[in-house]
């Protein structure tokens, strides 16, 4: 389907300009797809310079949206840095809600545009700002740590951010700079409890959960450890502590994605959102991806013909209140101006402690 009903046609040229994101999205989309999608990405990247915008896509866009449009790709926290790093007159945001709200708090002055409002998240729609400021009064003097999926409104009763990439690292930051062993690390209920069994600080939770992440179930991965012996299995935090238990590897998008294309492993399971192993296999040709497949309803919402509807119509404005976003903006700058770490964080399952437990609010 052509944007705005209008069909642009499949050029020899621009067949020929988009022939890089064809070899790598060939294995996904098939040629008749792509005699509509190639013309739909050369008008968004003409687009795009026409109005010095940049795509930060996220790695759950379907591949011929990160291959073929997203300049800046990766994990919340990658995106969340581009955001503030760019001098791109407009973002736009090809992911969920939270992480143009991100942005937009990151980049006040830039225009931040999301091709669908109703791309939300089950974490960020767990929790509001008074919910917060309760938990504050519960909990006088213990620092809020908030997972990135939040709204604006949770990040400004924050302390500092975290994504699943850095959560240990600023929950142990945060204890030693309060000078406390009790941390709150609100919303992702598994994400708190893999983060505790990762250190010795003490973690309180809140009940949120990844609506993507929940369904995967241990017995579902001993299934296919027992199909396939071979397969490395990849999980991403925000799965229940038991999924972590008897996967292989722990981390966020970006370390997962990285796992792969170092190692190059025969055969890989990856406990995640279904367009991620899509994404990762043009780095990996020789890896074969096994998927326990679930899509996030939110991050499919964003396509190509919306994206090119964003950028042609400047749709749809995200924007947040001046007083929150600074306040928010603090709290996501304590995190970006943390040293990163020497390789991309993991979460080590070998010597997670699985006797540790959080306490729930
Ligand atoms: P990452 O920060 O690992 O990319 O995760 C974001 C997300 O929404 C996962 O569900
Ligand atoms: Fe939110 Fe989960 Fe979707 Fe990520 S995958 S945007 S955490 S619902």
């Amino acid at each position: 389907m052509a944007a705005d009903g209008f069909q642009f046609p499949f050029t020899p040229e621009i067949q020929a300009t988009t022939m890089p994101a064809w070899e790598k999205v060939k294995g996904h989309v098939t040629p008749m797809e792509w005699q509509v999608q190639a013309p739909l990405i050369a008008e968004i990247n003409r687009l795009k310079r026409e109005k010095n915008a940049v795509i930060l896509a996220h790695n759950y866009m379907t591949p011929e949206i990160f291959h073929g449009v997203g300049d800046y790709v990766g994990d919340s926290l990658g995106l969340a840095k581009e955001a503030a790093r760019s001098d791109a007159a407009v973002i736009v945001q090809a992911g969920v809600h939270f992480m143009a709200e991100t942005s937009k708090i990151l980049s006040p002055e830039k225009r931040v545009l999301i091709p669908d409002l109703r791309a939300g998240c089950s974490l960020a729609s767990s929790i509001t700002g008074a919910d917060v400021r309760l938990i504050k009064q519960r909990y006088p003097g213990l620092p809020v740590v908030t997972y990135v999926n939040t709204t604006a409104d949770v990040k400004a009763e924050t302390d500092i951010c975290c994504t699943s990439a850095n959560a240990v690292q600023v929950v142990e930051e945060a204890a030693r700079l309060w000078g406390v062993d009790r941390v709150i690390l609100i919303p992702d209920e598994f994400l708190a409890r893999n983060v505790a069994r990762q250190t010795d600080i003490k973690i309180i939770a809140w009940q949120g959960r990844c609506e993507v992440h929940e369904r995967f179930t241990a017995a579902d991965i001993l299934e296919m450890k027992a199909a396939w012996p071979d397969a490395q299995v990849l999980a991403h935090p925000e799965c229940p502590a038991e999924v972590l238990e008897v996967a292989d590897f722990a981390g966020s998008t970006a370390a997962m994605n990285d796992y792969v294309v170092k190692k190059q492993p025969k055969r890989v399971v990856l406990v995640t959102e279904c367009s991620m192993a899509e994404n990762v296999a043009a780095e990996a040709p020789n890896t074969e991806f096994l998927r326990p497949c679930n899509l996030c309803p939110h991050m499919k919402r964003i396509s190509l013909e919306n994206i090119y509807e964003a950028l042609l119509h400047d749709r749809y404005e995200v924007t947040v209140d001046p007083v929150v976003g600074e306040r928010a903006r603090l709290a996501v700058q304590r995190m970006i101006d943390l040293p990163p770490p020497a390789t991309p964080a993991r979460y080590d399952l070998v010597k997670a402690r699985h006797h540790v437990d959080v306490e729930l609010i």
